[in-house]
């Protein structure tokens, strides 16, 4: 950790600012007060009074100080910046961000750790959260991604249960727990794709400047004309990539456990913006009946070579926030906040992820979060009024619809670009962890990964899977042989050679 940075000298710029300037000490109720260091008792030993608004003003504040943090994804680091159209593909989609090239957007950016809380170390071995709030002339956008292009699972209706598995052990209370990790995940093969990408050098970067970003879920597209497309959304990082060895994430956790919240914070104050370039894949739906895989499996990519990246633009990171409780904490991601020319695809985690985001901001923020100013769009139209920190009146609008007194009315652009979902079948639940769970991940190991990449993939794996019982880890390597045989061979020797649990195929 350098000794003075950016991120160090914050209190030093600001008594710099303010000169010889001093505000006088207010209430919240911005009445001045005449004394901050001392409680009103009677007498130097005497009980403090109740008339001691000033001391209860302060104490009631305190107490409500923090808000329940994020279930998943607590710790994180914020920006904002612009995106720039770079590329036209209004073929594809009538969304106004898309417009026309050069049209810039404001937007912000939350970079994440899934698993840990709010205190947790930042180069931990994780996926890390990267999501986008487009503030868009059609409202806000949120593409809500990670910087992997896979997930664990494919039905959100296991969501709660992966979480679990990652957070703390309610019994013990201890994080990782071993056991309840891996064996849920041998438990469900769909997770092999993405357990493959966590232990891999990927698992833990170097910086979150340094990490690409992707959608992971399939969207739908819709053009001026109403046809749709399928699209995933990539957005690569400008400043390459780089990673840490597990050694030394472990390292920089004990010297530096806020090192990536750190190294974007000074990289924006002193002016060295990152910037990454966006892309989409696109299928149309034509195309999706003739696939060997589900398009809309999220532990699945679409094939480069068969859906090659289109370029659509660009984005800039270029000012820190000035209060990350306000501007970060309080930033509310809803996979549900879409703009005409952008649907949600028949993709099963996307669709829960669609009601869980607003559902959880309710519980997080309150009813009217996004009326915060980090949250809010442009423009509020509708009939929703009051609540818990309203901050809006809408003008002395009509509340109800629909009314003769020119209140809002719906929009037929948006109209027309909702497209009809042709919908059949029959409702059932469908359990599709024996959908096809290692073509791509034995892709991913034998074509893609380098041998020494796969060296380092077999060492973490076994950092963590040497400490599951014996017949998880042995239920776990039988998985990856049928990743690859050799590989799981090599991944039980390793374990078998240290003083862990014997394993036997
Ligand atoms: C059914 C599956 C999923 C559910 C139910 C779910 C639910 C949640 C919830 C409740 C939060 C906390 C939000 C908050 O308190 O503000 C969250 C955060 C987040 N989720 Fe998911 N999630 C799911 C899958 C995914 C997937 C597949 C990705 C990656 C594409 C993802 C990326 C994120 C990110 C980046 C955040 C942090 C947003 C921020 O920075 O505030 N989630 N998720």
């Amino acid at each position: 950790m350098p000794l003075r940075d950016a991120s160090s000298n914050q209190l030093l710029d600001y008594s710099r600012k303010q000169g010889d300037q001093r505000e006088s000490i207010t209430t919240s109720g911005g009445n001045p007060v005449p004394e901050k260091d001392a409680s009103l008792t009677v007498g130097y030993h005497g009980p403090i009074l109740l008339q001691d608004w000033v001391l209860i003003d302060e104490l009631a504040h305190f107490s409500r100080e923090r808000i329940p943090e994020r279930v998943v994804h607590a710790k994180g680091a914020g920006a904002f910046g612009y995106f720039e159209v770079t590329h036209d593909i209004t073929k594809y989609t009538a969304a106004k961000v898309f417009s026309e090239i050069g049209k810039k957007t404001p937007i912000v950016v939350r970079f994440s750790q899934v698993a840990g809380e709010m205190g947790s170390a930042d180069t931990l071995r994780d996926f890390r959260g990267f999501a986008l709030k487009f503030y868009t002339e059609d409202g806000i956008w949120d593409l809500v991604g990670n910087n992997f292009p896979v997930f664990f699972i494919r039905d959100c209706a296991l969501f709660p249960n992966f979480i679990h598995v990652l957070k703390r052990n309610p019994s013990t209370h201890i994080r990782p727990d071993y056991d309840m990790f891996w064996d849920f995940i041998s438990l469900r093969e769909e997770s092999m794709h993405a357990v493959l990408m966590m232990f891999a050098d990927r698992g833990i970067p170097a910086s979150y400047r340094q990490m690409h970003g992707y959608g992971v879920n399939t969207f739908a597209f819709v053009n001026n004309q109403g046809k749709f497309f399928y699209c995933k959304f990539h957005y690569l990082t400008d400043q390459g990539i780089a990673n840490l060895t597990s050694d030394l994430g472990n390292k920089i956790n004990g010297t530096d456990p806020d090192y990536l919240i750190r190294d974007l914070y000074n990289a924006i104050e002193t002016g060295n913006y990152p910037s990454w370039t966006m892309y989409v894949q696109i299928m149309t739906p034509e195309q999706v009946s003739k696939l060997s895989y589900d398009p809309f499996d999220d532990s699945k990519v679409w094939l480069h070579a068969e859906f090659p990246l289109i370029p659509i633009g660009r984005f800039v990171l270029n000012k820190n926030p000035k209060s990350y409780f306000a501007e970060v904490e309080q930033l509310a991601f809803d996979v549900a906040h879409l703009i005409p020319g952008i649907e949600p695809s028949p993709d099963r985690m996307l669709q829960g992820r669609l009601f869980n985001y607003g559902d959880t901001h309710r519980y997080r923020l309150g009813i009217n979060n996004t009326q915060l100013p980090v949250n809010s769009p442009f423009r509020v139209n509708n009939y929703q009024r009051d609540g818990q920190g309203a901050l809006q009146s809408q003008n002395g609008a009509p509340v109800y619809h629909p009314n003769s007194f020119k209140g809002p009315e719906e929009e037929s652009r948006a109209k027309a670009l909702s497209p009809i979902w042709p919908l059949v079948g029959d409702a059932q639940r469908i359990d599709s962890g024996h959908d096809d769970n290692y073509t791509q991940a034995r892709l991913l190991y034998k074509r893609v990964l380098k041998p020494a990449e796969r060296g380092r993939l077999v060492d973490n794996i076994v950092s963590w899977l040497k400490n599951a019982n014996g017949v998880i880890q042995e239920r776990q390597i039988a998985n990856f042989a049928k990743v690859d045989e050799d590989f799981a061979k090599r991944i039980k020797e390793e374990i078998n050679a240290g003083s862990h649990p014997q394993v036997n195929l």
